[in-house]
């Protein structure tokens, strides 16, 4: 099967712009599951939660996540990105699957990274595996993990153990350690790993992030077999065999 993920520079809160964007990337290559950045349409480093509140949607319902559905469709590949969740009262920093029967999956960032605490609720799903096929009908268990997730080795363990064949990374790295780290995951997992990172910088509260790209997707055996540098819009795919 083809995996592969999307790095690219989203801006701040501009969602018909971001999703606008990235459509023609999408189609330049063919694949079975594609993997976008942590927050891909909204961009991540809020000024306050009114500004969240401006691109939080209900799982499915919204611009974005219905957008990730649409594509799924319209290209016969599933997807996943990340995306602010409005469930009840609360914001979870969410990942999105949309596979092209119309069946979706969803995941809660379980480790918040610094001022995410201020906006969003900590993951309450667990780490959920979900079964899915490819283009030509294989089946494959594919697991998500949010970002900051990946510090924690439990995570990974935690998907791994519930019989994930890939897990996918939507990510908006700041620290520099995660590319090293991911190969260590995937090896001490026996999985695969598609970390689909940002890049560009945010300001808010009179700092700068810088997101470091550097996307990356891992074998079992832990060598990289794709790798973007620290500032190119790409979109990378290669081909793995799960089974
Ligand atoms: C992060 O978890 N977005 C650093």
């Amino acid at each position: 099967m083809r995996i592969g993920f999307l790095q690219y520079s989203p801006a701040y809160l501009d969602v018909a712009a971001n999703l606008e964007s990235i459509i023609p990337l999408l189609q330049e290559k063919k694949y079975d599951l594609m993997v976008l950045p942590e927050l891909f349409a909204s961009g991540y480093h809020f000024r306050s939660r009114e500004d969240v509140a401006a691109v939080v949607e209900e799982a499915g319902e919204g611009p974005i996540t219905g957008a990730l559905r649409e594509w799924a469709k319209s290209t016969g590949a599933t997807f996943v990105g990340g995306f602010a969740e409005r469930a009840g009262g609360a914001f979870y920093n969410s990942a999105f699957l949309a596979a092209p029967d119309g069946s979706t999956g969803l995941y809660r960032k379980t480790h918040l990274f610094y001022r995410e605490k201020e906006y969003f609720t900590p993951g309450d799903l667990g780490f959920p595996v979900f079964e899915c096929r490819t283009r030509a009908g294989a089946p494959y268990r594919l697991g998500m993990m949010v970002c900051f997730d990946w510090y924690f080795p439990e995570a990974a363990r935690t998907l791994a153990l519930g019989g994930a064949d890939l897990i996918a990374h939507p990510s908006n790295l700041v620290r520099k350690d995660c590319p090293r780290s991911m190969p260590i995951r995937a090896l001490e997992n026996h999985v695969y790993t598609i970390t689909a990172n940002r890049t560009g910088s945010e300001q808010a509260h009179g700092e700068t992030l810088t997101f470091i790209g550097q996307s990356l997707i891992c074998d079992p055996a832990g060598a990289v077999l794709a790798a973007a540098g620290p500032d190119e819009t790409a979109v990378l795919v290669v081909d793995v065999d799960p089974a």
